[in-house]
């Protein structure tokens, strides 16, 4: 049995955009305290903010491109050297590329990190129709569904009452170019984490909480297998 207490690890979620990746780890950072790390909202807040780094990423963020590199693993490296991160972290949207992937390797390798790489794939039709589907409260960033509310939505966020928005950038046009750049980029990464033993794939379209579940028991069973191995040579 699994003690996600005594755990330190980092669990990275790598899928296409809308596969679930904001929701699950939310799900995953409100059971087990590890920090979520979502590099696009914080793109997004340093857009809004006006930063440096958020002028550099607008355009891409924009044309549904990735930010560069050099931005993107700056902001990670900063963040993850915080206090919240010490016991495990989740990793919503990084890495991105191989040298990002490369870049966090390195990171792992200082700081002696178990990470499990948790691929969600969902096809494409559903990916849009998720997407233009999407509702944000800019108040408190919640996200809402069309699909999951089952049409219950009403245009305000239920917990603070602020009229819900749409990403600029889930505009159908924009997402063509994510799915194209996903595929391009991103998916690459599949083949890197399974060379490397760690990457484990859930089927996304199910629902959210299976979607848990599923991961969950993924991280148990690996963690369980590594440490009767890891007794086995000691012995
Ligand atoms: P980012 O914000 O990371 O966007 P993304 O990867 O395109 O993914 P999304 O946030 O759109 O989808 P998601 O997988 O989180 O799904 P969600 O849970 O919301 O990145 C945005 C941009 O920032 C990038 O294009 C790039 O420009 C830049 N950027 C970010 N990271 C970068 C990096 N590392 N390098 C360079 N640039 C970077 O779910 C989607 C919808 O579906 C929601 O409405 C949700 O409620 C619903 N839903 C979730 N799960 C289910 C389910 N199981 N069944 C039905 N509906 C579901
Ligand atoms: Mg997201």
């Amino acid at each position: 049995m699994v003690n996600w207490a005594d755990l330190k690890i980092a669990i990275i979620l790598l899928g296409p955009p809308g596969a679930g990746k904001g929701t699950q780890a939310r799900l995953l950072s409100e059971k087990f305290g590890f920090a979520h790390i979502s590099t696009g909202d914080m793109l997004r807040t340093a857009v809004k903010n006006g930063t440096e780094q958020g002028v550099r990423a607008k355009t891409f963020i924009e044309a549904g491109m990735l930010a560069p590199d050099e931005v993107v693993d700056g902001i990670v490296r900063e963040r993850l050297q915080q206090e919240d991160c010490r016991r495990g972290f989740i990793l919503d949207g990084y890495p991105r590329t191989l040298p990002q992937a490369d870049t966090l390797q390195a990171l792992f390798a200082q700081d002696v990190i178990r990470s499990f790489t948790i691929g969600i794939s969902v096809k494409d039709d559903v990916l849009v129709a998720r997407l233009g589907g999407r509702w944000i409260c800019p108040s408190c960033n919640r996200t809402f569904s069309r699909q999951l509310s089952s049409g219950s939505l009403k245009g305000l966020c239920d917990k603070c009452g602020v009229a819900l928005t749409q990403r600029n950038d889930d505009a159908v046009e924009v997402i063509t170019e994510r799915l194209r750049v996903y595929r391009e980029q991103t998916a690459p990464l599949i083949k890197y984490y399974q060379e490397r033993g760690t990457y484990f794939q859930i089927d996304g379209d199910q629902s959210p909480a299976k979607i848990f579940y599923s991961i969950r028991d993924t991280i148990a069973k690996r963690d369980g297998a590594d440490r009767a191995t890891a007794k086995g040579a000691a012995r």
